[in-house]
């Protein structure tokens, strides 16, 4: 039996960063899952909380999300494919706290996402914020899951979790909590070399995010054909007017080349084998918009074609599976810790 789960939070539209580094990826293994296998892909409503949100979007913004994983693929109709709100699963809460305290101080205070967030000059930093990884490896933990796709950025949460589960299971001298696999098993089981790391439009040192304000930045899933070219045309590359495979001097240009690979599902080698040593990066743009625009149109498509009912036939169905299947693990958890029998 493998057991595949990854969440994607809520807060701001989904982007292509998140598609390929996540949901791309789970879905593809969703088509060829045996019957003893189960796939969960949830929203993680509670992590959402830890960050600015509107709240009286909030409800409506968790439904577009679970819209956007049926829109890429996800089959709920399935017995073992299953998509579903954190906070309908108070089994989370739960373990978040039994984890706790099973988690020090020092590791939890070395995240590097945690570090980021509460640098300087942002104001919210809340208790949540922190202890976030811990409701992270728990979500992990309550369904079993070994393989967890997900981009570079959330690769440091995952080992934390890995950690946990080891850490756990000595010392209460079981295999207690299934041990998710490590990044490079992950990479082998999804076939990538490494977790994807897809990069802002306007400033390739950073990663394209959903909670940066500069919308030029990042491609949501959401934007038309139009808007994305307009910000591929005018995404930031260097000076050197040499198209080549190179993260540490042409982070823009490598990061296009990149992203042409993965919306046309062809190998980076076939790519950089087309474009290494052309000059004209306007060409490259061009076909990067040009691909981006024919993936949006056909998402598009099929976002709009996902009825409410069908999501919230979806999340009923899922919801009470997920109830079942964490409860089997908190029960396990309970009992090693001495609160039941
Ligand atoms: P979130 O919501 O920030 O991001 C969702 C997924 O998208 C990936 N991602 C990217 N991948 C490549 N390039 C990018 N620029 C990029 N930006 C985001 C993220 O790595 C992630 O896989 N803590 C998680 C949500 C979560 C979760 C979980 C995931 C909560 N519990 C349990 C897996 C398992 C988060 O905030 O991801």
């Amino acid at each position: 039996m493998t057991n595949i789960l990854t969440g994607l939070q809520a807060t701001g539209t989904l982007h292509i960063g998140n598609y390929f580094g996540s949901i791309k990826q789970l879905v593809q293994k969703s088509n060829t899952l045996r019957p003893e296998d189960n796939l969960y892909l949830f929203v993680p409503d509670l992590h959402s909380l830890t960050a600015d949100i509107d709240h009286a979007k909030f409800y409506d913004a968790v439904l577009d999300n679970i819209r956007i994983y049926l829109a890429s693929g996800l089959d709920t109709t399935k017995p073992n494919i299953c998509t579903f709100r954190q906070s309908r699963v108070p089994a989370h809460t739960q373990m978040q706290w039994f984890l706790s305290c099973y988690s020090y101080f020092g590791q939890i205070s070395k995240m590097t996402q945690f570090k980021d967030k509460s640098s300087d000059n942002n104001q919210n930093i809340n208790v949540g914020l922190f202890t976030y990884p811990i409701l992270m490896a728990g979500d992990i933990f309550l369904y079993d899951a070994e393989y967890v796709p997900v981009g570079y950025d959330q690769t440091q949460h995952l080992e934390l979790a890995r950690d946990l589960a080891i850490r756990f299971n000595n010392k209460f001298d079981q295999p207690v909590l299934t041990v998710p696999k490590s990044t490079k098993d992950q990479n082998i089981y999804f076939g990538m070399d490494k977790p994807l790391n897809i990069l802002s439009l306007t400033n390739p040192l950073n990663k394209m995010s959903k909670s940066s304000t500069d919308l030029s930045s990042k491609i949501l899933l959401t934007d038309s054909p139009q808007i994305a070219t307009k910000k591929i045309m005018s995404a930031t590359t260097d000076s050197l007017e040499l198209i080549n495979w190179d993260w540490d001097n042409q982070p823009g240009i490598t990061n296009l080349l990149q992203i042409l690979s993965l919306v046309t599902d062809t190998p980076t080698a076939q790519i950089i084998d087309k474009w290494r040593g052309q000059t004209r990066y306007g060409d490259l743009k061009k076909e990067v918009a040009f691909s981006i625009g024919q993936f949006l149109t056909e998402f598009q498509i099929k976002y709009k074609a996902v009825t409410d009912e069908v999501i919230l036939q979806a999340v009923a169905k899922g919801e009470v599976i997920a109830n079942l299947q964490a409860e089997i693990v908190l029960t396990r958890v309970k009992k090693v810790l001495g609160l039941i029998k």
